[in-house]
């Protein structure tokens, strides 16, 4: 069953204008935070054919910058298509954040065929996600697409660069 609760406070957040940068640092702690199996959470934003982290939550990470084809968040967007994993050692390009990862989803954040990121989530239990993690992450990432989308429309400019561990 999809987490109803966490969804409406997900939707609650988005409904807060909250400025951008601040929007994605609180749906990344929401997941986080209330998610036990969910050990490391980040928002990952497509620039160019680039994934740039945008924010996270959990062990320092080395990839925060991710060519698109590469590694589970590359290949999601090469193939368009969200990726879950239950057994990390199982992937070849699989890009390793911390040695205690045993599984991973990556859900697109995308609105029709523009993909304006990934919501990356890596567990240190295997197997940990199924379809409720996926119907959760896609609901959430159809409302940062939404917004995503609006955005790219005004001025405002997105600040991934920033790339700050969330706390
Ligand atoms: N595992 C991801 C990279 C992100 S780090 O795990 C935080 C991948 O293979 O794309």
């Amino acid at each position: 069953m999809v987490d109803e609760l966490l969804l409406r406070k997900a939707e609650y957040l988005v409904q807060q204008n909250l400025p951008l940068d601040e929007l994605l640092r609180r749906v990344v702690a929401l997941l986080h935070l209330n998610l036990h199996h969910y050990d490391w959470v980040g928002i990952y934003l497509l620039q160019d054919n680039e994934l740039v982290l945008h924010n996270y939550m959990g062990d320092p990470t080395e990839h925060r910058r991710i060519p698109v084809g590469v590694g589970v968040c590359g290949t999601a967007v090469a193939e368009k298509r969200n990726q879950i994993i239950g057994d990390v050692t199982q992937v070849e390009n699989y890009l390793a954040c911390s040695l205690d990862t045993k599984s991973e989803i990556v859900v697109l954040i995308r609105d029709k065929d523009t993909i304006y990121g990934v919501i990356d989530v890596d567990s240190d239990q295997p197997d940990a996600f199924g379809p409720d993690d996926e119907s959760l992450l896609n609901a959430i990432a159809h409302l940062l697409a939404d917004r995503l989308r609006r955005e790219r429309h005004s001025s405002d400019r997105l600040q991934p660069s920033s790339a700050e561990q969330t706390r």
